[in-house]
């Protein structure tokens, strides 16, 4: 499901919403706006999710380690002891989960622009606010399917919610911002982990995929820069 955002609501519970994703809402560190803090949404607040998903959700009300945060969380720390300084520049870092008056977060670093603000996911730069031409932000996703496959990590949830974009001189770079399909899928028995070539196949399938939506979202934008 898409994360939205919402220009004119824009606080929760007196935080700076980042953006509303369909488990979790994204809202600035008030004590130091260079990170960012994600928040699991109560039932009422979530997007619609078929049977599976629902539970997931369930078993995630009832055993932390299974929630958003805590495989997200085990996700970047997996990649990130395997790969070191290699998920930099690719994965947003994640650096716990803390407590706050709102309830417990998962803090990590904000991607943000040159002027301070943070980078819009990709789904923005497709669907509210499209700025960049489909063959940049495709060679974008040449570049991140390249490092996956160097580096053999199982990705999948390519969706256009889970980057962001920034510009870096004449070309955009995407970082993933969510990286909790390294480890949770949705398969029942999960062959494309267990097997190097059909994990290598998965994410660039996945990738093509990707591509594609980027390519039809953007089909009326031959005019952007
Ligand atoms: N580290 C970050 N820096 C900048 N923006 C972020 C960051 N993390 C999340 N966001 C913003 O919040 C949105 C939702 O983030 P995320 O994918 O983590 O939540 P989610 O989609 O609710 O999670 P889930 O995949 O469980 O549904 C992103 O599309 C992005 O706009
Ligand atoms: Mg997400």
């Amino acid at each position: 499901m898409p994360p939205s955002t919402h220009p004119r609501k824009n606080i929760w519970q007196g935080l700076e919403i980042i953006s509303r994703g369909a488990n979790r809402l994204c809202a600035r560190d008030p004590r130091d706006p260079a990170y960012c803090l994600k928040f699991e949404l109560p039932s009422a607040e979530r997007t619609r999710v078929g049977a599976r998903q629902r539970a997931r959700r369930w078993l995630a009300r009832h055993f932390s380690r299974l929630g958003e945060n805590q495989t997200e969380l085990s996700a970047y720390r997996e990649l990130r002891a395997r790969l070191g300084a290699g998920t930099e520049g690719r994965l947003a870092a994640c650096h716990g989960l803390v407590d706050m008056p709102q309830g417990t977060a998962l803090r990590c670093d904000c991607v943000l622009l040159e002027d301070g603000s943070p980078a819009r996911s990709l789904y923005h730069h497709l669907f509210v606010d499209p700025r960049y031409p489909a063959s940049r932000l495709c060679a974008a996703v040449d570049a991140f399917e390249a490092w996956l496959l160097d580096n053999d990590v199982p990705l999948f949830d390519l969706n256009a919610g889970n980057f962001v974009v920034v510009p870096c001189a004449d070309r955009v770079e995407l970082i993933c911002i969510d990286a909790k399909s390294v480890v949770s899928g949705k398969e029942i028995l999960p062959f494309s982990r267990w097997s190097r070539r059909l994990m290598q196949r998965k994410v660039a399938r996945r990738a093509q995929r990707l591509r594609e939506r980027i390519r039809a979202a953007l089909q009326d934008g031959a005019n952007l820069q």
